[in-house]
């Protein structure tokens, strides 16, 4: 009998995907142009199933494909985002793919590359995405899913998804995991949500990204406080990180620190974080988190700075040279008494900042859906970011929470509980802060995010002297707090004597 599923692109994401949706029940022809990813994967599902019957088929091209499918058609993509997707897209063309078939496009593409493509293939299939996140452990076990695209090919798709996803316990927010294979986890709620229109789950999976650099240099920033200024050893790092994590800030990405921290180099049998090399990689969605910042003009330091942190890491060798060069202060050496309240001030601060960075990413995400005309539920995109996703925290329950109790929630910062939470940990939050700062350690992401904080709580900003500079070189007007919002003046500055001009629209 036919398969319900075809599956394009074997590689590490790809293959977990199918093995997922076998594991749902779906049958899936697979494909890739690498035959021998076809095998591996056929051989891995054998072995997994014993004497079970098969549950994948291979095929050797793209007709043979579409051939195995029941129809209407509904083929998923896991290949590199960019070209590979349109050569992709164009071979189903090719191969005879109809008007009614559903393609999803799984891969980090560019937004906007995703709103071109649905319109460009309009006549020939229905181009649907799904944003990913997980790695390839969420991938097999149940990633969160940001799906975006024709409302009606959703209706379609949603059991496919929802099945594959993860799940989360919704009473208390947390995942429920399981990692045998051919044992998907089916209670709970499913961390797939339809986002919106084309573009929309790309956007927000981009955003996701964002904040996923944002969160990761935050907690680099903590542990850089804790070697340099508290002369912690790796280990000593991890157990904090532990510790932290049974808390507020437990979070998948603090649980990895942890684990990172306390892996040994099996060659030198020293911590493994000793000896990788201080420059950051990166593929380019933070970036574009932080240019479309940029662009529709919502304040995401955070994040730019967790961007520019990677950059500034990229200069390894200048920085070497630099540091025979620059001069700075030396961390003042404490005793263990006061070490211990520095790390207990940090836990503060890193928490602090992180809820300033999710802040900025959700405003993002508000000022583009305004932007795009995408009606966006940050509600139920916090509830499926709870579970498959890089950023899988417990806090995440409670930015759920949050948007649930006020839909038109302008700031994370405004709602009740975050705002207690920081004025309860501020105290702490700053000091770390100003400490790290005495003892020249760049905290970059921390302090942008308490400039966020300061600034967005700030009724009255310089930005009066700023206006008048501009108006100065360059008559660019500016409004008066004692005149009716919006109008206009210019002053005449080399002879100011004459009456200011309101100028018209
Ligand atoms: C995820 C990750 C995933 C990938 C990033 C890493 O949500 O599963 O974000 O998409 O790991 O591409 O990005 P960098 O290589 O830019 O750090």
């Amino acid at each position: 009998h036919k398969c319900d599923i075809g599956f394009i692109g074997l590689g590490v994401m790809g293959a977990n995907l199918t093995l997922n949706l076998a594991d749902n029940g779906y049958r899936v022809a697979c494909f890739d142009l690498d035959q021998t990813k076809v095998d591996a994967i056929l051989a891995k599902d054998s072995a997994e199933r014993g004497d079970k019957p098969a549950r994948l088929e291979g095929c050797n091209s793209y007709t043979e494909l579409l051939s195995k499918l029941k129809a209407p058609h509904l083929i998923i993509l896991s290949v590199p985002a960019g070209d590979p997707v349109d050569h992709v897209c164009n071979h189903l063309i090719d191969a005879g793919i109809k008007a009614d078939d559903i393609v999803i496009d799984t891969g980090n593409s560019l937004w906007t590359d995703s709103v071109e493509r649905e319109e460009h293939y309009k006549s020939k299939f229905i181009f649907f995405t799904t944003a990913i996140s997980g790695g390839e452990v969420g991938a097999r076990f149940g990633p969160s899913l940001m799906p975006s695209g024709n409302p009606y090919a959703w209706t379609r798709i949603e059991p496919v998804l929802k099945a594959i996803a993860a799940k989360v316990d919704p009473e208390t927010g947390k995942p429920l995991e399981t990692y045998t294979p051919g044992q998907p986890v089916t209670e709970g709620e499913a961390c797939a949500t339809y986002i919106g229109t084309m573009g929309a789950g790309h956007y927000v999976k981009m955003v996701h990204n964002g904040i996923e650099y944002a969160d990761m240099q935050l907690i680099c920033e903590t542990y850089q406080i804790m070697r340099t200024a508290l002369h912690m050893s790796a280990a000593e790092i991890a157990e904090v990180f532990r510790r932290w994590n049974d808390g507020k800030l437990n979070s998948y990405l603090m649980e990895i620190s942890a684990e990172v921290l306390e892996q040994l180099d099996p060659e030198t049998k020293q911590p493994l974080v000793d000896v990788i090399l201080d420059k950051a990689g990166q593929k380019g969605t933070g970036l574009w988190t932080a240019v479309s910042a940029l662009q529709v003009g919502s304040p995401a330091q955070t994040i730019t700075s967790a961007v520019f942190a990677r950059s500034i890491s990229g200069l390894k060798e200048e920085r070497v040279a630099a540091s025979e060069i620059l001069k700075g202060p030396h961390a003042p050496s404490l005793s263990d008494d006061e070490k211990m309240e520095a790390v207990h001030k940090l836990e503060q601060a890193l928490y602090c900042s992180k809820i300033c960075a999710y802040a900025q990413g959700f405003q993002l995400m508000a000022t583009a859906a305004n932007e795009h005309g995408w009606d966006l539920d940050f509600g139920e995109i916090a509830k499926i970011w709870r579970a498959g996703c890089i950023i899988r925290a417990v806090f995440l329950q409670s930015i759920a929470q949050a948007y649930e109790k006020d839909e038109g929630l302008k700031n994370l910062l405004l709602d009740p509980f975050f705002a207690d939470q920081i004025t309860e940990m501020q105290s702490d939050w700053r000091t770390s802060i100003a400490d790290a700062t005495m003892a020249g350690i760049p905290c970059p992401a921390m302090m942008s995010a308490l400039s966020y904080y300061d600034s967005y709580r700030s009724a009255v900003l310089p930005a009066n002297l700023l206006q008048g500079q501009r108006d100065y070189f360059g008559a660019h007007t500016f409004q008066r707090v004692d005149k009716p919002a919006g109008k206009k003046f210019h002053l005449n500055w080399s002879d100011p004597d004459r009456p200011q001009v309101a100028i018209k629209k």
